[in-house]
């Protein structure tokens, strides 16, 4: 659990880094091995590098080992430099955010730690954490990496129902949350969320409740209030990653990253539209944020309301502008390089997912001036190696191919196991594809050996030999008709002959849709179902064309669950009320 981010301490140091030249020739395991030795503290020294077998879903690193992630990401800093600041908590009110510095971060850490002791929460329990993203969030993380305890941060938007199946899961004795939430203005109850889901958990003894807003909340005999803390001011090095921290992003590039890499990173509350679309840009500006890393969601949301809201803001002093969680098309990419960086910043398009732990697939690092194609991932991050395989199980060596993108030699960051479930690990990641890891993901790499992500393969369709992602038709789609947001269903089946379709389609990949806009392949329906971390819900767009919205699943993640009976309202006005599409 702690390793897991390990080496998102090195991605996020490496990003940083100008030439990448100096590790190229090394040899994987030294690489990684010297990294671990130099870049972090060990209570006991690893005596293996690794020690991973792919088809037995066996993945061990620095075996022998010992160290403990909090002391990697506070003491330390503390004995060198303990007033920079850590944490700048970017708070929903727009120009209140409050500085930590590494020693205060520590000290709350170790408050907290020994409250979690003395309420009985020892080595390997689990704490569930049901938060926004704040400083106690991050302390509650590193106390529980420091006495021991495992922590599971669920989202602060999930339902009552959605948390109280993790906390079971986890058998968590403990929770801690805040009174209220606040978000984009708005004033949401999250512990009377938690009070409606420990009532169906048995194993919880305690919750923890700190004070977000001065507002009261009905307190009952489990729970234990926080008290508040003080805060000073110190500059420092500022590192901005928009994610909430009940994602993998917030987890890795939030705070592991940024904290053992002695960095100061900001913890985004808000919301990039609240209390107008300049937020990002202004804070980026009194904040001095240099690095930032956002959404393509967000990105393409801010397009839509003009250049003036950038530039009214100085943004001297970004340094690289980094995307994650979807494609990022071409138009929203160029956008934030040219109108956001002003055209002097890298765009780094960069490909992980929560099983990986960091980033795989990215620009960066690499030479100061080598290329960066819009809208491509491109390089793999050094110790990765991917691979693009067919149908059948078969590598493809050829560039200028598309395939399953999996992943051929373990890295540290990387998934063990799945909670109460290794065989469903095994099942999932390694039995698809003997003896690779698989990503679930489909890609293409180009002649020069770049990748790009085409989206998830089960929304990828193959016509006549031509496989087509959904991320390629949508960047087409946004290129040519003016809209911000576009989803595309590839119905299986359609009652058109295959080789009319797929030529269809090939034209419309070479930017020339407008020919073939026909209500066949272009409906507006209405707004999109997007979670608050961005991501389109294709599984809830998917059953809405299938006509399964009976079963539409858990929406508590949405952010405007309204928005799917709007689709749905839609759809239906297209295409009737019959069962024939
Ligand atoms: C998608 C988020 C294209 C992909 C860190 C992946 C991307 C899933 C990109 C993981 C990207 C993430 N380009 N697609 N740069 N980054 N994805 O677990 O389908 O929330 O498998 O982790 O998001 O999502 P997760």
């Amino acid at each position: 659990m702690l390793l897991n981010h390990v080496s998102t301490v090195f991605t996020a140091y490496l990003w940083q880094q100008t030439s990448f030249h100096d590790v190229v020739a090394l040899e994987i395991e030294t690489f990684w091995g010297a990294l671990a030795s130099q870049r972090l503290s060990w209570i006991s020294p690893f005596n293996t590098v690794q020690n991973c077998n792919f088809s037995q879903g066996k993945i061990k690193w620095f075996e022998g080992g010992k160290l403990n992630v909090s002391v990697n990401c506070l003491d330390r800093h503390v004995h060198t430099c303990p007033e920079r600041v850590a944490l700048i908590w970017e708070r929903d009110e727009p120009g209140t955010e409050v500085k930590f510095t590494y020693r205060e971060l520590l000290e709350l850490t170790c408050r907290l730690g020994n409250l979690l002791k003395r309420l009985g929460v020892r080595r390997g329990d689990c704490v569930t954490l049901y938060m926004p993203s704040c400083p106690l969030a991050v302390a509650s993380m590193l106390a529980c990496a420091r006495i021991g305890a495992v922590h599971n941060v669920v989202f602060a938007g999930f339902s009552a129902e959605a948390l109280a199946d993790r906390i079971r899961d986890t058998q968590s004795s403990t929770v801690i949350t805040v009174n209220q939430g606040v978000r984009g203005g708005k004033v949401i109850d999250l512990k009377r969320t938690v009070d409606q889901a420990v009532q169906n958990c048995p194993s919880v003894q305690q919750v923890l409740v700190a004070m977000r807003t001065e507002n009261s909340v009905a307190m009952t005999d489990r729970d234990v209030p926080l008290e508040e803390y003080v805060f000073s001011y110190q500059d420092g090095d500022v590192f901005g990653c928009m994610a909430d921290i009940g994602w993998i992003t917030g987890h890795s590039y939030g705070v592991y990253g940024p904290l053992c890499n002695g960095g100061t990173t900001v913890l985004f509350e808000s919301t990039p539209v609240y209390p107008d679309p300049g937020r990002y840009w202004e804070t980026v500006q009194r904040l001095g944020i240099s690095q930032f890393y956002g959404a393509p969601t967000a990105i393409r949301l801010l397009l839509k309301y003009g250049d003036e809201w950038v530039q009214k803001y100085d943004r001297s002093c970004l340094k690289t502008l980094g995307s994650v969680g979807e494609p990022i098309n071409r138009e929203a990419w160029e956008w934030y390089h040219r109108v956001v960086g002003g055209g002097r910043c890298p765009v780094i398009d960069t490909w992980w997912q929560t099983e990986t732990g960091g980033i795989c697939i990215a620009p960066r690092p690499s030479d100061p001036d080598a290329e960066i194609i819009p809208g491509m991932a491109m390089r793999p991050f050094y110790g990765i190696k991917p691979a693009l395989l067919d149908a059948k199980g078969e590598v493809l060596h050829a560039h200028d191919s598309t395939g399953a993108l999996c992943i051929s030699m373990a890295w540290p960051g990387m998934a063990r196991t799945i909670h109460n479930d290794h065989q469903r690990f095994i099942e999932t990641y390694f039995q698809p594809y003997p003896g690779y890891f698989f990503t679930g993901d489909g890609a293409y790499c180009s002649k020069e050996g770049y990748y790009q992500i085409v989206g998830r393969l089960d929304d990828v369709i193959n016509v006549s030999g031509h496989r087509l992602g959904t991320a390629e038709l949508e960047d087409v789609v946004v290129c040519t008709i003016k809209c911000v947001y576009v989803f595309v269903v590839l119905k299986k089946g359609v009652e058109v002959q295959e080789d009319v379709l797929a030529q269809q389609l090939r034209e419309m990949v070479s930017r020339n849709i407008a020919k073939y806009a026909s209500p066949d392949y272009i409906q507006v329906v209405g707004r999109l179902p997007k979670t608050r971390s961005g991501k389109i819900m294709r599984r809830v767009l998917r059953k809405v064309v299938e006509r399964k919205t009976d079963d539409l699943g858990d929406l508590s993640t949405l952010d405007d669950s309204e928005a799917v009976h709007e689709v749905i309202r839609g759809h239906q006005r297209l295409h009737g009320g019959s069962k024939r599409e």
